[in-house]
Parts: structure tokens; sequence; C-alpha cells
């Protein structure tokens, strides 16, 4: 692969094409940018190659015909061709966590080794990965050591800086925050570096925030923390609605108008998962511990999350009295709507304890079946897969729902009832409408709402619109 790049129009390398990296490239096609799509993972690239994203995002699909067509996208198995082709390097590959809570590096630390293999020109090394502060400083005391080292004694060694530009997208939403970004973090140490990335964005409508590339490393890693926190505080907020017979989502709904405060991420239910929140949470936590700061309030934001799905567990139980042998229905698998992912999923979790109490399931997911069958094969009576939330209700002594999707929230709640052998339903999501679900003769458990409260919700409702108006 030629060197395609000046500073005029430098050509991007996209490193790693897992979730956040194919967006990444493609966005950078549409913009216009030659880009270059590299993964070590040939039989990924190969899929990638003829059009087959692989994983389950919402126009990701179009948006990879539209990139392969233009014939602005390049892709490689061969990350060293990619970097020796490229100026701009963004850096996505995985930083999964060890069994301590700390990050694992070692994918970036086998790029950076990569890239000073392969330091023909200047480069312009970007981080997008979350990565806890300080990663930058070791992506660049590795490059440099290297490259001297690679090099002939004597001959110069090429220009290179290290920058931080995380990444904000939310899977199921990836090609919204790509083009629609709240907000660009850029950390950078130098003019050449913050010249080449004000031209990548100049045209966006949004803040671009320039900052230092520790201040934009730990921006990521704090953002995703603070909306964890939020969800527990929310889902311990639940916990009291109970007892006291207030509704959680009225409760958050007032405390969101605030804009100090805000309504987003303040849904109760059964906890956060995926691969960011409750990896960034321990991460951060480890990174706290490590520099001698309490990091105590973050302990309790994993203890509440973990707690979910105990709490979710007992719901059930008392629901439907023995676990043994009862015949449950599970809507929902992935770690949230939207998405195909089952990565520290909560779903999945509550799946295990279930059939770990002697339960008989029979799951659904819109999406992510296929990834949760993987990991829980089937197992005869046990555990079995259906491809439909309604055959999954069948002869069903209760209903389950574990993930927030659209589809769950339009069933036909008079076709459900005909299904199921006992009308209940477990909602931990609070995804239903209490009132709409009970008055369709359903006994309705679901997570910090009340039918107390739920009786005045119209009137809530109403006083909230003409506020808006
Ligand atoms: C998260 C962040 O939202 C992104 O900004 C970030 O870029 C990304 O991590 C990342 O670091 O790569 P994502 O993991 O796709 O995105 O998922 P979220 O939509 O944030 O949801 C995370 C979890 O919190 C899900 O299990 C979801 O069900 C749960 N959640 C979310 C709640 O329980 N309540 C809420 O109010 C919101």
């Amino acid at each position: 692969m030629s060197d395609r790049s000046s500073f005029d129009k430098p050509c991007i390398a996209v490193l790693g094409l897992g979730h956040v990296g194919l967006p990444t490239a493609l966005g950078f096609v549409e913009m216009g940018w030659e880009v270059i799509g590299a993964d070590e993972d040939a039989s990924k690239v190969e899929k990638i190659g003829s059009g087959q994203v692989p994983f389950y995002e919402p126009g990701m699909n179009d948006l990879l015909a539209r990139g392969l067509a233009s014939g602005r996208l390049t892709l490689c198995h061969r990350v060293e061709e990619a970097v020796r082709a490229a100026t701009i390097l963004f850096v996505c590959v995985g930083t999964p966590q060890k069994d301590s809570g700390e990050a694992d590096l070692s994918q970036v630390e086998s790029i950076a080794r990569i890239i000073a293999r392969n330091l023909n020109g200047y480069k312009l090394i970007v981080e997008k990965s979350t990565v806890p502060a300080i990663t930058a400083q070791w992506i660049k005391k590795t490059v440099a050591r290297l490259a001297k080292f690679v090099n002939a004694p004597g001959q110069q060694v090429a220009e290179f800086d290290v920058a931080s530009n995380p990444e904000f997208l939310q899977e199921g939403k990836a090609i919204e925050n790509i083009f629609h970004p709240d907000r660009i973090v850029v950390g950078v140490e130098s003019e050449r570096a913050r010249a080449l990335l004000e031209r990548l964005y100049r045209q966006f409508d949004c803040p671009i925030l320039f900052t230092n590339v520790s201040t934009a490393e730990l921006i990521k890693h704090a953002a995703n923390v603070f909306l964890s926190t939020k969800i527990s505080f929310i889902n311990m907020v639940a916990d009291i609605c109970e007892e006291v017979g207030a509704d959680v989502t009225q409760v958050a709904l007032g405390m969101g108008l605030d804009p100090r405060i805000g309504r987003e991420f303040l849904n109760a239910g059964i906890g956060f998962g995926g691969y960011c929140f409750p990896k960034d949470l321990r991460a951060f936590m480890y990174l706290a511990k490590e520099h001698g700061v309490d990091c105590g309030l973050l302990q309790e934001v994993e203890n509440i999350n973990l707690q979910r799905v105990e709490l979710f567990v007992k719901k059930v139980q008392q629901a439907v009295w023995v676990l043994q042998g009862k015949k449950l229905a599970v809507l929902g698998l992935a770690f949230k709507g939207g998405t195909d992912d089952i990565r520290e999923s909560p779903a999945l979790r509550i799946v295990k304890a279930l059939l770990g109490e002697g339960a008989r399931l029979r799951v659904h997911d819109p999406q992510a079946m296929e990834a949760a069958r993987q990991e829980l094969p089937p197992q005869a009576e046990r555990l079995e897969y259906c491809p439909a939330p309604y055959e999954a209700a069948r002869e069903a002594h209760a209903l389950l729902i574990l993930t927030d999707w659209k589809e769950y929230r339009e069933l036909d709640l008079a076709h459900l009832h005909e299904l199921m052998e006992v009308p209940v339903i477990v909602d931990g999501r609070n995804l239903l409408n209490p009132e709409t679900v009970r008055s369709a003769d359903f006994e309705y458990v679901d997570m910090g709402r009340s039918s107390r409260v739920a009786a005045v919700e119209s009137t809530t409702q109403l006083t909230v619109n003409n506020c808006a108006q």
C-alpha cells in the first residue's frame, strides 16, 4: 500500500474494526476522507469487505454499502500496511479488563509496537478506545523507545504525536452519535496535532473541547462512570419508592426537569451492563486506588448494580412462589435494546440465576439470540430459544421483561393472556404501562412504581405537558 497522505488531505487509518472502529471508519468515509480500516482478524475484514457488518447496529449495513461503493474505503488485515500508508492513526482496539479490574492494555501496546516499527514519516496516533488516564504517555514512550531501536544507528526517528479523541457513541445509536455528536473532545500536545484534528472535525456543528491528553482521557472515563452512578442512584431511589408508595418514573421526571440534573439515564431497572460501563467503572476504581484516592462512592455504585439481579430474581420468586420447575417466558437477552451485544448483560445474569433455581425458561430476543446461544446453549426442557415473544409466552407461569426493546412495548396483551398459564408479568425495565397491563387482567410487578401512584399518573403527566408548553 503506497503512502497516500499529504497534510492537505491526510489519509486516516482506523486500527481495530469493532463496535467503535467500524462506525468511526465509515463515518470518516461518509464525510469524504480516505480511510484504511485495518483489523488483524482477517475473517472479520473479509466479512466487512463483502458488505456484512459483524454485529447488529441499526443503519450500519447501508453505511457500509455506501462506504464500499465510494472507493474511499480500503480494508486490510495487515495493520502495519495501514500504519505505513496513513498519517492519522485512530487506535480503536479493545481494552478489556483483568480480574483485578485494571484495564488490559495489551492490544493498545501491541498497536504501539507495530506503529514504532513502521514509522515511515510523521504520524498522529489518536486514542479512540476508552483508556485510563496516562495511557497516551505509555504509547508515546513505547513508540519512541522502540522506533529508536528499530532504526539504523544515527538515523533520525520520524516525528509523531499522540492525541486522545474519545468516542462517546452508544451501541444502537452509533450512526446518530457519529454524525450528530453532542461534543467532540480532543486532547493534544502540539499545534500540528491540533491543526490536523481541527481540519477533521471542522464540519461539525457542536462544541469542540481542546484540552491536554490526560484530561481528554479522563473526560471519557469520568463520563461513563458518572452515567453509571446516575443509574445506580435511581435504582436505589426505586427501592425507596417501593417502600413508600412512590413512582420512580415520576420522581425521575420531576428531578430531570431541573436542567442541572437532566432526565437522561434515570431509568430504573435491572442495572447497567455492556462492554463499557461495568469495565470502565472497575478500571476507574483501580486507577483511583492506585493513586490513593478514596473511591468508596464508586464501590457502592457497583454494589447497587450487582444487587439488581438478585433483587429481580427475588421479585420473580415472590410473584410465582416456588421457582423450581416453573415455566418462565424471558423477553430480552441483550444488555439493552437496539443491539445484539450480550457482554455483561444483566438479562443473561438473571437467566443464569433462574436456571440455577431450577426454573424452565423459554427465551426470546430480537437480535441477541445467536450470541446468547453460543454462551448458553439450549438445554432440553430447561432452556429453549423461541423465534417470537408469543412462542416464549406459551403456557408460562410468568413473563419477564429484561431488555428494553421497542417491540416489547407493543405486545398484544390480550393474546399473551390467552397463551400464558398464569397472567403474571415482571417488568425489569418499566417498559409497560402499569394501568394498561393491570386492566388487561395481569398481575404486574415492576421496578419502583406502585399502583397507588400509577392511578394519578395522568394528572402528573398533564401538569408536566402544561409546563412544557
Ligand atoms: C456507553 C455510553 O453511553 C457511551 O457514551 C459510550 O461511548 C460507550 O458506553 C462506550 O464507552 O463505548 P453503551 O455501552 O452503548 O454506551 O450503552 P448505554 O446506552 O450507555 O447503556 C449502558 C447500560 O446502562 C445498559 O445496560 C442500559 O440498559 C443501562 N441503562 C441506561 C439503565 O439501566 N438506565 C438508564 O437510564 C440508561
